[in-house]
């Protein structure tokens, strides 16, 4: 199989902070994309790019000098997409206390030379736990679908 999950972890450095003083917003989702781009290289074996970005909710400040862990997961694929799954954690370096600051699903596409969607291998969820994952991407999908034509007068040409 595949490898499935990626981790990065690194400190929150003063060139990521926002005019509050705390970590960019955009800087967070840069990571995200990056974290996720590895996780669906990875599971594909192949150049990724992002579909889509749903439902990104910042739960919680990451500060200048925290450890910042992303965890990313597949948690279900299609035919040539990758829905993958984004935690994100902030840690305070001298008391190891972990927040969860942010989580979203991303879905990547893998794709040849000429930008044509590629075939990826089929994860098969074996847990309980992935079992539950993979609903929950399953559901998401369906609603992304309503939300999609709600979006389509303001996102064609
Ligand atoms: C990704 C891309 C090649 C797909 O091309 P396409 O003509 O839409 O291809 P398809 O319709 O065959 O869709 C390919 C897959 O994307 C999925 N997809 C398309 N739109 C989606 C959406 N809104 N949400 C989730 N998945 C979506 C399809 O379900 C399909 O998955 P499957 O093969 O597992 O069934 C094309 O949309 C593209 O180039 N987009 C720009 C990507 C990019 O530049 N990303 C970086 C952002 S700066």
């Amino acid at each position: 199989m595949p490898k499935r999950h990626v981790q990065f972890s690194f400190l929150a450095e003063p060139t990521d902070v926002n005019f509050g003083g705390k970590v960019h917003g955009g800087a967070a989702m840069k990571w995200i994309d990056q974290v996720s781009y590895a996780c669906a290289s990875a599971w594909s074996g192949e150049y990724s790019i992002t579909v889509y970005v749903g439902g990104i909710r910042f739960l919680a400040p990451i500060k200048i000098g925290d450890l910042v862990e992303l965890e990313a997961k597949v948690i279900y694929t299609g035919t040539s997409s990758m829905h993958i799954a984004v935690d994100v954690y902030a840690k305070k370096i001298k008391t190891d206390e972990r927040t969860k600051t942010t989580h979203c699903i991303i879905v990547f596409v893998a794709v040849d030379q000429d930008n044509k969607p590629l075939k990826v291998p089929k994860w098969v969820p074996e847990t309980k736990e992935d079992i539950v994952l993979e609903k929950y991407a399953i559901n998401l999908m369906k609603r992304r679908k309503e939300i999609d034509e709600t979006m389509k007068p303001y996102i064609e040409n």
